[in-house]
């Protein structure tokens, strides 16, 4: 266990943001875990779990206690003639698990390349992507309860898995931290290559092997998202809105060019990038807080922006979705006060 105090936050969210953390706590094993939530080891609360911090919006300093889990470890845990079960701990890089699971041919997780962050907020975030989520691939998580300090296995049907969500997210927000996550792969690949342009981009690099899908996976991703390295940014700040049939058929008959996903019975999907697009915000900036030019559903940092700054941009922006088009827009991006 290390422990740091006042530390700079700018290594640790993909906004850039340079506030600092009161105490910050990198832990490398489940006994160190313990000892903190069995209160064996005194912190000032509250305390948040961090990851890859690419999904969080710091809005100033935070005064209590960061915990930074560095499990590490990728493993095969059991292999089948069809199916291989693999796992990997909380600190490890998602995309670099992503590239190893493909190059072991191991498929499920392809279309999920190139996403930041580590792999213990996948489960919590059902991260997706390209037609993929997280949730058809995890099978089950180990956690510690942040209340007794205990173990707990979570199977994927208990999870709640939603579009962007899980108990983790919701119900069990803060109760639990992950350390493991596994999952079920398959030795024999059939591509998901429902996705818009993922199959013509795949069929550019030939066939559609496993590593064909994820390059081009990676291309895609590379053209419209920008490189948290390069330009600060949370990937999508707000999810895309779920709205009831109705409210989806008076809009398109309003805007008939307006993108909707009906994989969802009842509700129907609509897609946040075209709706603030079509309020004229893609690539607007207000100070160093801007949209990005090629992808309008994701705010950056330009260089000095505050997370106050990105805050008030965001507001701007959902106020005009909801005044013109009726529809609400909730933040994907997690926002800590
Ligand atoms: N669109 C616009 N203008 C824009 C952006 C998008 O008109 O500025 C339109 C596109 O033309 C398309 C539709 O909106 O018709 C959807 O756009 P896109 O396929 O780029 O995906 P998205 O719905 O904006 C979601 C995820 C991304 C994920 C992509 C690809 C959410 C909130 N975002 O974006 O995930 O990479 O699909 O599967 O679901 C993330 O979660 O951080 C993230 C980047």
């Amino acid at each position: 266990m290390r422990i740091c105090r006042n530390t700079s936050l700018k290594p640790f969210n993909t906004f850039g943001l340079d506030y600092r953390a009161g105490t910050m706590i990198h832990l490398r094993t489940e006994k160190e875990v313990k000892a903190i939530f069995k209160e064996e080891l005194s912190c000032k609360k509250p305390l948040l779990v961090l990851g890859g911090g690419s999904n969080i919006l710091f809005t100033g300093d935070f005064k209590g206690t960061i915990l930074l889990p560095e499990f590490g470890g990728m493993r095969i845990e059991e292999q089948k003639d069809e199916h291989v079960i693999v796992s990997a701990g909380a600190g490890i890089k998602w995309d670099r698990f992503a590239e190893w699971c493909v190059d072991m041919g191991f498929s499920g997780i392809e279309n999920l390349s190139g996403i930041p962050g580590n792999v213990g907020a996948v489960p919590v975030q059902n991260i997706g992507a390209y037609g993929t989520e997280a949730k058809d691939s995890i099978i089950k998580i180990r956690t510690i309860s942040t209340y007794n300090g205990r173990v707990r296995i979570f199977n994927n049907d208990e999870c709640n898995f939603g579009y962007r969500t899980s108990i983790f997210k919701s119900t069990e927000k803060g109760k639990y931290l992950v350390t493991r996550v596994y999952f079920r792969l398959e030795l024999n690949f059939n591509p998901n290559l429902n996705y818009g342009s993922l199959k013509e981009e795949a069929g550019k690099l030939g066939r559609s092997t496993l590593k064909n899908v994820r390059s081009a996976v990676l291309n895609i991703m590379h053209r419209k998202l920008p490189d948290p390295e390069v330009i600060g940014n949370g990937g999508s700040f707000f999810k895309n809105p779920v709205v009831s049939n109705t409210t989806a058929e008076k809009l398109i008959k309003a805007y008939p060019g307006i993108p909707v996903y009906d994989d969802l019975s009842v509700w129907k999907k609509l897609a946040a990038g075209w709706l603030v697009e079509q309020c004229g915000w893609k690539g607007k900036r207000a100070g160093d807080a801007g949209v990005h030019e090629k992808q309008a559903l994701v705010l950056v940092n330009h260089g000095n922006a505050s997370g106050k700054d990105i805050l008030n941009l965001s507001e701007k922006i959902r106020k005009s979705v909801r005044e013109k088009f009726g529809v609400n827009l909730e933040n994907e991006v997690e926002i800590v006060d």
